[in-house]
């Protein structure tokens, strides 16, 4: 019989995957709790309509990506492929929008778009995604980007930050005509010419190399913006200056998802090949608006697990991890005992065997422990047992009480 496998662009989270990523989670939680985000679990399933309503009809996921269905009951749903409408669909169910002030919350788990898998693309990957509700100010941009920028540097990842303003429902649209009326004299490729008629300023990022060359000299946002937007995004790179977050304003930075207004950002690395985006995100103004909510100012970015695993190292994750073996039948008991007390403070690993030093030893070692304890019918007699730290090859006998 043929053997089942995982579908196309899926992969199980395991080993030494799988410590990393609970690594991550952790810690990017206690940060995301520092800056005050609380954690919000929306469903996997949503109606498909909240999918084109907020990320956008032009835009490739809901034109080519989403892993859409009809469901028993004849309702036409979809798996996220993203974290956002999700919560905004939440916050405005909740009448949030109603009450005023200010919500934060952050959220980890799978996102699906049926895309063509690469290296750093999949078809099911993980996001660790924060969204702030109710802060207009631009100090709040500039909170959520040294927020990413401290996850990052955590974990001692290297990034570039592009950044970039989309200006708001005042500026967009007499840029976004501007701009149609350069790029309709141009010679662009077949995805481009259709993004003139649905969104014109994702022709901006579009990777043919034709186009990109054609495209230096069209208006760009940046000079287009109302006196608000461009007074905004002057005092965001003032911020970002004074608390030392280096970045680069990449004008052609338009995401890839349509709800966003005013500040956009990605975090790029060179280390992990073309899908260099390790994060991104953004101002959202309009979005809680387009789903039937109160206007309220928004912002919010996601991480994509799976690439930012690819940079960070195993050996960053130096918890304690202590092994206990019995090197004979009748030290089992005491060892049983010992591994069940020591495991109210540490991490603590074990064999139910008996066996002998090396293979304890080598069994420990493989396992990542730091420190292997052990108890043979020497140690039973004198009550004591015998210890080994790993990174300094340090033994010692100890009295099994102080143990
Ligand atoms: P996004 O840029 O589409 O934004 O995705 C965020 C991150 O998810 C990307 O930077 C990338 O690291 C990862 N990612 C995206 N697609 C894939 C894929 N096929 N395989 C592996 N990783 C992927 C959003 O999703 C927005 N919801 C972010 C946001 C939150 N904006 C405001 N709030």
């Amino acid at each position: 019989m043929n053997k089942i496998q995982s579908l196309r662009g899926m992969k199980d989270i395991k080993d030494d995957n799988s410590q990393l990523f609970t690594y991550f989670i952790d810690n990017a939680t206690k940060i995301a709790k520092k800056f005050g985000f609380e954690y919000i679990e929306t469903p996997i399933l949503e109606e498909t309509a909240l999918f084109k309503r907020s990320v956008g009809e032009s835009s490739d996921i809901v034109g080519k990506e989403m892993y859409q269905f009809i469901d028993k009951g004849d309702n036409d749903v979809c798996l996220r492929p993203e974290g956002t409408a999700g919560v905004v669909r939440s916050f405005v169910q909740n009448k949030l929008d109603r009450a005023g002030g200010v919500y934060k919350y952050f959220y980890y788990g799978p996102m699906f778009r049926y895309e063509r898998p690469q290296k750093g693309r999949l078809r099911e990957f993980h996001q660790f995604g924060c969204e702030s509700f109710g802060e207009s100010n631009v100090y709040e941009d500039a909170n959520i980007i040294i927020m990413i920028s401290q996850i990052l540097d955590f974990f001692k990842i290297g990034y570039k930050l592009q950044l970039n303003s989309l200006g708001c429902k005042d500026c967009m649209p007499s840029y976004k005509e501007k701009l149609v009326s350069n790029l309709k004299e141009l010679n662009l490729c077949e995805d481009c010419n259709r993004r003139i008629l649905t969104n014109p300023i994702r022709v901006l990022d579009c990777k043919n190399e034709n186009c990109q060359a054609q495209l230096t000299n069209v208006p760009k946002i940046t000079n287009n913006l109302c006196q608000t937007c461009d007074d905004d995004f002057e005092q965001l790179k003032k911020i970002l200056d004074k608390n030392n977050i280096s970045y680069e304003v990449d004008t052609n930075l338009v995401r890839g998802l349509d709800y966003y207004t005013k500040t956009a950002f990605e975090f790029v690395s060179d280390k992990i090949g073309a899908q260099s985006a390790i994060a991104g995100g953004g101002r959202y103004d309009r979005l809680v608006e387009f789903l039937g909510g109160r206007s309220t100012s928004a912002i919010g970015f996601a991480i994509g697990i799976e690439r930012l695993l690819e940079l960070i190292e195993l050996e960053q994750i130096d918890e304690e991890v202590l092994y206990i073996g019995a090197m004979d039948i009748l030290a089992l008991d005491t060892v049983f005992e010992l591994v069940a007390s020591k495991r109210k403070e540490i991490k603590v690993l074990s064999d139910y065997r008996s066996r002998g030093f090396t293979k304890h030893l080598t069994n420990a070692t493989k396992q990542g422990a730091t420190k292997v304890a052990l108890i043979g019918t020497k140690e039973l007699e004198d009550g004591t047992i015998w210890v080994k730290d790993i990174a300094s090859n340090k033994e010692m006998t100890v009295d099994l009480e102080e143990f």
